[in-house]
């Protein structure tokens, strides 16, 4: 398979295989996500890895309690509240294994005007989707499934209090891995001429 192919059928997997994923792979896996670009090569990136059922009902309860208030805040009607919980419960425990991706400003530039230290924190938040993505890119070169969740932003505080998180680094993204148990459809890609212009914008590349 070519490398193009690879890159192009990498799917977003929700339903894993029990199979337990070997650390050594899942080592070399974020070994290699070390390996994306990142804005002075400051690698912003630290990554949490849970492989333990109670670690990974932990976090996945926490979140999920955190989510639950924020339906009941929003309205939502409980049926409907306790479905989306308990879905997001068991899409996370039924995992092998939960990446939790964090960010780290640390050795970023510091700047004494808000504008310039909210772009560095921009350059930095760019930087670890790199790395995430060329994670994902490695597990599935490694014929293992990933998918990509942003929940861990909206209940920061829940994912540092059960993680032990320093308050200066922010919890990003979880990203479940594990051996698939279904072959999704691609969704579908915008048309080129959607988002792809020449010389100017909203001229057509041709
Ligand atoms: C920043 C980001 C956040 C995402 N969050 C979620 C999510 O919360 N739940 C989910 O099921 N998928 C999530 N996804 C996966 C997307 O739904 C998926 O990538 C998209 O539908 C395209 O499918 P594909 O990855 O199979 O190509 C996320 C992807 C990205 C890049």
């Amino acid at each position: 398979m070519s490398q193009v192919d690879t890159l192009k059928q990498r799917r977003s997997i929700r339903k894993f295989q029990k199979r337990p994923v070997p650390m050594e792979i899942i080592r070399q896996i974020l070994e290699t996500a070390s390996f994306a670009p990142s804005a002075h090569n400051a690698q912003p990136w630290r990554f949490i890895v849970l492989t333990g059922s109670q670690q990974k009902s932990g976090l996945a309860e926490a979140m999920a309690n955190a989510w639950r208030e924020e339906l009941e805040r929003d309205h939502i009607p409980q049926g409907t509240r306790q479905k989306a919980v308990s879905c997001s419960i068991e899409r996370f425990t039924s995992a092998p294994a939960i990446i939790v991706a964090c960010l780290s400003l640390e050795d970023m530039d510091k700047y004494p005007d808000a504008e310039r230290q909210c772009i560095e924190r921009d350059l930095a938040v760019q930087s670890l989707a790199a790395a995430i993505q060329t994670l994902l890119l490695a597990a599935h070169a490694n014929s293992l499934g990933t998918c990509w969740y942003c929940a861990p932003l909206f209940c920061k505080q829940a994912v540092r209090r059960t993680l032990e998180i320093p308050d200066t680094v922010e919890p990003q993204a979880l990203i479940t891995l594990g051996y698939p148990d279904e072959a999704p459809k691609m969704p579908l890609r915008r048309p080129l001429q959607d988002y792809l212009y020449c010389e100017k914008w909203g001229a057509p590349f041709r």
